[in-house]
């Protein structure tokens, strides 16, 4: 009887977990913009970067592109006043590195690279992938050349 209880009460709390989880998501920054992807560039509107949220306006610091050439997100991160397109593949063993605190970090053996590629930590020894981006007025594009 005893173990009945333990399991339902397992299960009640499994269940109030994964929305919390989703909750936890929503809150952590990750924001995937909408891009078009031609076969030399992506093009991502400067307005991805505005964040309108309970009738405020704040600016993201970045946000990641899915994409078809590569099987590994890039991220767009604004610097100052460039922008800066990494792709989001660990240079050790090619796991997808997370993003946050203004650095990647990589889950499997735990390199760090700062928001413009440069390895911060090891075992990695090589800068990320980078791509060259230039602006205009309302657009940002990643250049594939
Ligand atoms: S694959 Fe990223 S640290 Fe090993």
């Amino acid at each position: 009887m005893m173990k009945r209880k333990k399991f339902i009460q397992t299960l009640s709390s499994v269940a109030i977990t994964i929305p919390s989880l989703g909750f936890l998501h929503s809150c952590s920054g990750i924001y995937y913009a909408t891009a078009k992807e031609e076969v030399d560039k992506i093009t991502i509107a400067k307005h991805e970067f505005i964040l309108e949220k309970n009738n405020k306006v704040s600016k993201r610091e970045f946000v990641l592109i899915q994409n078809n050439k590569y099987r590994f997100p890039i991220c767009l991160y604004k610097v100052g006043e460039d922008y800066i397109a990494s792709l989001l593949k660990c240079t050790h063993r090619g796991c997808e590195l997370n993003v946050g605190g203004g650095i990647y970090s990589c889950p499997c053996h735990g390199s760090q690279f700062s928001n413009e590629g440069t390895v911060l930590q090891g075992p990695a020894e090589q800068k990320l992938k980078t791509f060259p981006t230039k602006t205009d007025d309302e657009n940002i594009y990643i250049l594939f050349s």
